[in-house]
């Protein structure tokens, strides 16, 4: 049976390295569309920072605790700036728990790279993923949802920037929260995980063959929503 609410809706698969904005595009793109938002990188991160509550090592311990774990989301309202409308962001629970507060430092993020390369704990997060794209009307980012996740989506895009422009992005972040990161261990740990996210043997991040490469150093976020927004409307133009 076609539904014609899933005909004319499609995925949007954004895959890329560390900190090169993928998050802002596709929350954007998905309020644009009025599609869903799936932040693919917080559910990793959300089992790395159970991993490091409940000191789990080994893997095979934390494969072993993921029956007793479970991630999703939640809608939060959020306080609008003045003059702009209201809104809504989703946080990552585990078990329940909202942990959006804790899972966006270093520590977590480099814990999360670690645990993504278990197989099981892939295929715990990718079954899940699947499940949330059935009914089309999403916008996903991670490192395999073109090549893994959705093999099949209508819409790939595979965002990159040089190292530089990305660490430089990760510590105006880091201050911005009032964190105090020093520039070299910053550059230092993006490199590191753009090598472990590219060299891992389970899913590796990699382009996929009909992705649309963006590449940001240079661009601002506008010319970024511009280029993508057109992308969007035109494979929603070839479905017809
Ligand atoms: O996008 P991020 O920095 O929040 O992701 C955290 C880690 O999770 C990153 O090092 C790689 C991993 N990850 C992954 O392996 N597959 C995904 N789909 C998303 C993230």
């Amino acid at each position: 049976m076609v539904n014609d609410e899933i005909a004319n809706k499609i995925i949007v698969a954004i895959d890329g390295y560390s900190s090169c904005g993928k998050s802002t595009i596709a929350k954007a793109l998905a309020s644009y569309a009025g599609y869903t938002y799936v932040d693919t990188g917080a559910m990793y991160r959300a089992i790395a920072l159970y991993t490091l509550r409940n000191h789990l090592d080994s893997n095979e311990d934390i494969i072993a605790a993921l029956e007793k774990i479970q991630v999703g989301f939640k809608r939060v309202p959020v306080t609008p700036l003045e003059g702009e409308p209201e809104g809504v962001v989703q946080h990552v629970t585990l078990n329940g728990e909202d942990v959006e507060p804790f899972i966006r430092t270093l520590e977590v993020g480099n814990a999360a790279s670690r645990i993504s390369a278990i197989k099981e704990v892939r295929a715990f997060l990718v079954a899940q993923q699947q499940k949330m794209g059935e009914a089309k009307g999403i916008v996903m980012d991670g490192r395999d949802i073109g090549t893994v996740v959705f093999p099949k989506a209508e819409l790939k895009l595979f965002l990159t920037a040089s190292p530089e422009v990305r660490a430089q992005r990760r510590y105006d972040e880091l201050v911005s929260k009032g964190g105090h990161p020093d520039m070299e261990a910053v550059l230092a740990d993006v490199n590191d995980r753009d090598y472990r996210d590219t060299h891992r043997a389970e899913s590796p991040l990699r382009q996929a063959d009909d992705a649309v490469v963006v590449d940001n150093s240079f661009m601002t976020r506008e010319e970024q929503m511009e280029l993508i927004i057109d992308l969007f409307n035109k494979t929603l133009d070839k479905l017809d």
